[in-house]
């Protein structure tokens, strides 16, 4: 059996009420400790327990805690990440909508660690409706002394406040998350400095995302230490997985990290196996920014063993042979998907998306996606595969933020792996199955 630790108590009716929520042990972690644990002994805990940040680039949390400046008579503050617009990443979305008041619970013990007294969820635009469940469970918290002056009588006090973006994926960089949540245009800003040192109005801010704030009730229920022997080595804990594409049982998996690809994939526990039977052809396993792996190297690494939900095993190999876990963004492909269609989707968002501050983004961005519409329009050359590979390589790394590299990565991934899939659209594209879908498409 799976161990589930955030997602518990989803199925119960009511869970996102706070009578519900309560009956099931909802705050007993917070009463426990704002009683009994200094927040410098709660930073503690966390470090103990391996925790990973779930946004996307699994930077250990109590090490970005650790890092937050205190000084004196300046304000610190928490964010909560909750923009989520990583295609393939719909994990805090389902947190949010079932189990609000984990995150508000997470929320006030993530504060009172920081010694922060304001705190902000920053979700984005399109989920207005769920914005407005995580608002009814914050007044809840208020009415029940959870949260605002002296909680629960501990002398700690802490204001709550929702956020909701206007519908742009840069607005996740936490960096222009900050910029939008201050009223401004959501552009990252050059770092250093990080956040915790001069983040919001300036002030010592620890970005968190959704689950990793989540993550932190079930970590001070049990300890640090007993979370850290759940998961394999360093990827410590469970992972809520985003499954999609074309597998039976697509949804929101909590898994034991560890837990191997096949049987994720495979297992009526989880995805229930490719649709209609088919073969596996790829899978894109952290969220859209990752790079795409073909069948023989997503169940198993190039050494031959069998390959791992985990941030090592997934990566094992570095970008030759393997990928990342990223957001948890879990999209698998069937015999029948067209890999450059599908990169070419992709690329149109990433342009769509660059802010435009930095050329090789804006520029680059703009440039993929016109070949690879050229390429499915029959009208591509083999030099322009050779062309998209030369852009690609020359965005990562260059860029002010990591949407440069989340858009080329998976230009180069699908080129790596399916060159000749490329070749063929250009040499013979009636030979394309997929390329006459996609010309009804047009006409
Ligand atoms: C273009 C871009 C979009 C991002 N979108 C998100 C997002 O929607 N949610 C998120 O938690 N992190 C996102 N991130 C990562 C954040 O910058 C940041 O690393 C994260 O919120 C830190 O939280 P964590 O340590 O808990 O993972 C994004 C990064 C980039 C470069």
């Amino acid at each position: 059996m799976s161990k589930k630790l955030l997602l518990k108590n989803d199925h119960i009716a009511g869970i996102n009420t706070l009578p519900v929520y309560r009956e099931h042990g909802g705050y007993t972690v917070l009463a426990n400790t704002l009683k009994n644990l200094t927040p410098d002994a709660v930073v503690e805990e966390v470090k103990k327990s391996g925790l990973r940040g779930r946004g996307g680039a699994g930077f250990p949390t109590g090490m970005k805690w650790s890092f937050l400046a205190k000084p004196e008579g300046i304000p610190r503050y928490v964010v909560c990440n909750a923009d989520e617009s990583e295609p393939g990443t719909f994990k805090d979305r389902y947190l949010m909508e079932r189990i609000p008041h984990l995150l508000v619970e997470g929320m006030i013990l993530s504060s009172y660690a920081l010694g922060a007294n304001t705190a902000y969820i920053y979700i984005r635009g399109e989920y207005f409706y769920v914005s407005r469940i995580l608002e009814t469970a914050i007044e809840e918290a208020y009415k029940a002394g959870l949260l605002g002056k002296n909680i629960l009588n501990s002398g700690y006090d802490l204001d709550l406040h929702v956020q909701v973006g206007a519908g742009a994926y840069i607005c996740g960089e936490e960096t222009a998350l900050l910029e939008s949540l201050e009223g401004k245009r959501g552009n990252p800003r050059i770092k250093p400095p990080f956040p915790a040192v001069a983040g919001l109005y300036g002030c010592p801010t620890v970005v968190n995302n959704v689950e990793t704030i989540a993550a932190v009730v079930p970590i001070l229920e049990l300890g640090g230490d007993e979370y850290a022997k759940i998961g394999i080595g360093k990827s410590t804990g469970t992972k809520l997985i985003s499954a999609s594409g074309h597998i039976n049982k697509p949804g929101v998996y909590e898994i034991e990290l560890g837990l191997p690809v096949e049987e994720f994939i495979y297992s009526d526990q989880y995805c229930g196996g490719i649709r209609g039977g088919r073969k596996l052809k790829a899978v894109v396993a952290g969220g859209s920014s990752v790079p795409i792996l073909p069948t023989e190297l997503i169940l198993k690494t190039a050494n031959g063993e069998p390959r791992l939900m985990s941030y090592e095993s997934l990566g094992d190999g570095g970008f030759a042979t393997g990928t990342m876990l990223g957001s948890g963004g879990f999209i698998v492909m069937d015999e029948d998907t067209s890999i450059v269609k599908n990169l070419y989707t992709f690329s149109r968002f990433y342009h769509h998306e660059s802010c435009g501050q930095c050329s090789p983004c804006r520029e680059g961005t703009g440039w993929m996606e016109r070949i690879l519409k050229k390429i499915l329009d029959g009208k591509g050359t083999l030099s322009d595969i050779d062309l998209l590979w030369d852009i690609q390589s020359k965005i990562e790394g260059k860029t002010i933020c990591p949407l440069g590299e989340a858009a080329a990565w998976p230009v180069a991934a699908a080129i790596r792996h399916f060159r000749p899939e490329f070749e063929a659209y250009v040499t013979n594209p009636d030979s394309i199955k997929d390329i006459k879908h996609y010309y009804r498409l047009q006409n």
